[in-house]
């Protein structure tokens, strides 16, 4: 049951206004309390004091109410009682939704040749909470992994392999692509690749107007490139793929690109055309994106570069419109870093004003960096940017320090799991729109707000309830306080996934998993369960609470992608 919910709708329904329900900070006056009081004072003109005592006892007579009180102008606080807690708590359950939307996620969407780094770790991590939160309240979702497979690296890495294996038979334009030829790419070359050739073409002019035009002829069909390109695709398909797979987050529904996205180009350009949306600039092919109300800098729209190239922002309209073919999406939602919002306003105006998919179907969801101690952006030991790798690796290393300090023995699976809960806790529970600081001591930590410790919590309660061997069930209605915090807040877990939903806000279920933890510490500590000393009635309903608390736990990590090891 989601209790907020049920303690709201009974009171709007008896008072026959709707009132404001809160859980305070602080139980010891009430488990809610109500400004009905003062609503209902303004509609009839009363003093809200007075209300309250008019309003009181029929707040007393709902079924669930144990005692009920009026506090400063007028709040009324109630108590719910214990047997209705233990009657109605259950464990949370995938939801239908009222109007089930129809969701495109884009997020993830790695770069083909080019190596994963930090900045793809919230979109990958952040991406995939929401996407598993929307499901679980009944929405159809289909996450797209925009790929980069279109743009400028694949010219530079093609003009860099032409430079480094100029005796390949690729680079002629007459290419056939039945030619064998013996070439193979190394996967951990690739990886240099990129960086190689875009610090060369920063000193080397020729190198750089030679990897444009390449480009160029690359996305208008050069057979020879298109081989090439297919070489290091799927090198860079199978990377992506051991990166989803590491970051236990769930496959994508589609791994479908800028490239994919080029497809309907054609198609957008003449609805454009017909919209007379597209001038030359500078030789460029733009499309305005200014309204008279702005107030900040809007640049135009890039359709085509000057050297007649598709752009990141022509692709990603086309996307727009293949998704509109494809799912029909009720909305379209995008995780990037914040700073490509501008990007994704000039994207929302052109393909609203295209009348390709309007305005306010649109989302951006913009996220802040992951900072250093320095609070610049996190850069591994060596000065380099960090790969995605490095970060998880980095994790790694510190939680296996930290278990071989301890003396324990743990496999490497489990040591996996642990380093990915701390990396994916400590991202989550950020607000995800501001900065934070990635310090992987800190996360790593068994104890505090960290991965491993709601790991380890669920652990020891998941051992407690496999060495049972008394069924867990309400045999004794008198719980204590420990007992009854925690039932509350397994009955608050409904409300939290969807106004973590509603609020695109993944720091909300990670902090309610982070508060749910406490709880069932503090239960564990005062509550005894299979204690000779404890009668039997006691244990059975102790056991029941534990298993409530361990399924509504379970439910929460997997909404966050965490996998809970046998032992810590
Ligand atoms: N590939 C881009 C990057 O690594 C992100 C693409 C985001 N999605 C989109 N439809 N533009 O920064």
């Amino acid at each position: 049951m989601n209790l907020y919910k049920h303690v709201s709708d009974a009171i709007n329904e008896k008072l026959g206004f709707a009132a404001n329900l809160e859980i305070p900070r602080n139980r010891d006056f009430g488990d809610f309390s109500t400004n009905a009081a003062m609503v209902g004072a303004k509609i009839a003109h009363k003093n809200p004091r007075e209300l309250a005592n008019e309003i009181l006892p029929k707040i007393q007579e709902l079924d669930f109410v144990e005692s009920a009180s009026i506090a400063g102008p007028g709040f009324i606080n109630i108590k719910i009682r214990n047997d209705f807690i233990l009657k109605h708590a259950e464990a949370p359950k995938p939801q239908k939704a009222e109007k089930p939307l129809v969701i495109d996620m884009d997020y993830g969407a790695y770069n083909v040749a080019k190596s994963l780094h930090i900045g793809h770790l919230r979109t990958s991590i952040v991406g995939d909470t929401l996407n598993r939160i929307f499901k679980f309240l009944g929405h159809k979702t289909f996450s797209w992994n925009h790929i980069g497979d279109w743009g400028k690296p694949m010219g530079l890495i093609i003009a860099w392999i032409e430079r480094t294996h100029p005796e390949l038979p690729y680079f002629q334009d007459n290419f056939d692509p039945k030619t064998p030829v013996d070439y193979e790419i190394d996967p951990t070359e690739l990886n240099n690749y990129y960086p190689a050739a875009s610090a060369f073409a920063k000193e080397n002019a020729e190198f750089q107007a030679r990897a444009q035009e390449i480009k160029a002829k690359f996305q208008a069909g050069h057979p020879g490139y298109f081989a090439l390109y297919e070489k290091f695709l799927a090198i860079s398909l199978h990377t992506m793929n051991n990166t989803v797979q590491r970051l236990n987050i769930l496959p994508f529904d589609y791994d479908l690109g800028e490239r994919n996205a080029a497809k309907y180009l054609g198609q957008v350009e003449k609805i454009l055309n017909e919209k007379h949306m597209i001038y030359e600039s500078d030789g460029a092919m733009v499309i305005n994106t200014k309204r008279d109300t702005d107030t900040a800098p809007m640049p135009p729209y890039m359709w085509r570069d000057s050297r007649g190239a598709d752009t990141y922002d022509s692709t990603d309209l086309a996307a727009v419109y293949c998704r509109k073919l494809t799912d029909n999406p009720d909305k379209i939602i995008y995780f990037t870093d914040l700073r490509q919002s501008l990007h994704f306003e000039q994207l929302f105006r052109t393909a609203d004003a295209s009348g390709i998919y309007p305005y306010d179907k649109f989302e951006h969801i913009g996220y802040g960096t992951i900072n250093g101690k320095d609070g610049k952006p996190f850069k591994t030991r060596d000065g380099n940017a960090a790969g995605l790798d490095d970060i998880l690796d980095m994790a790694n290393d510190a939680v296996s320090a930290r278990i071989a300090e301890s003396n324990k023995k743990l496999d490497k699976e489990t040591i996996q799991s642990i380093a990915l809960a701390a990396v994916k806790f400590n991202d989550l529970m950020h607000d995800v729109k501001s900065d934070y600081v990635f310090d992987t001591s800190a996360i790593t930590s068994f104890e505090g707000r960290t991965g491993p410790y709601v790991l380890y919590t669920a652990v020891r309660l998941n051992s407690v309830l496999n060495r049972a061997t008394i069924e867990p069930k309400i045999t004794d209605t008198t719980i204590n306080e420990d007992e009854r915090n925690l039932l509350l807040t397994v009955m608050d877990f409904d409300r939290t996934i969807q106004t973590a939903c509603e609020n695109r806000a993944t720091d909300m279920i990670a902090n309610y998993t982070y508060n749910l933890c406490q709880l069932i510490n503090s239960f564990y500590h005062t509550s005894p369960i299979l204690r000779d000393d404890v009668d039997i009635n006691t244990q059975q309903t102790r056991l029941y609470i534990a298993k409530l608390a361990r399924d509504t736990l379970i439910t929460a990590t997997e909404l966050m992608g965490l996998q809970i090891p046998e032992k810590m």
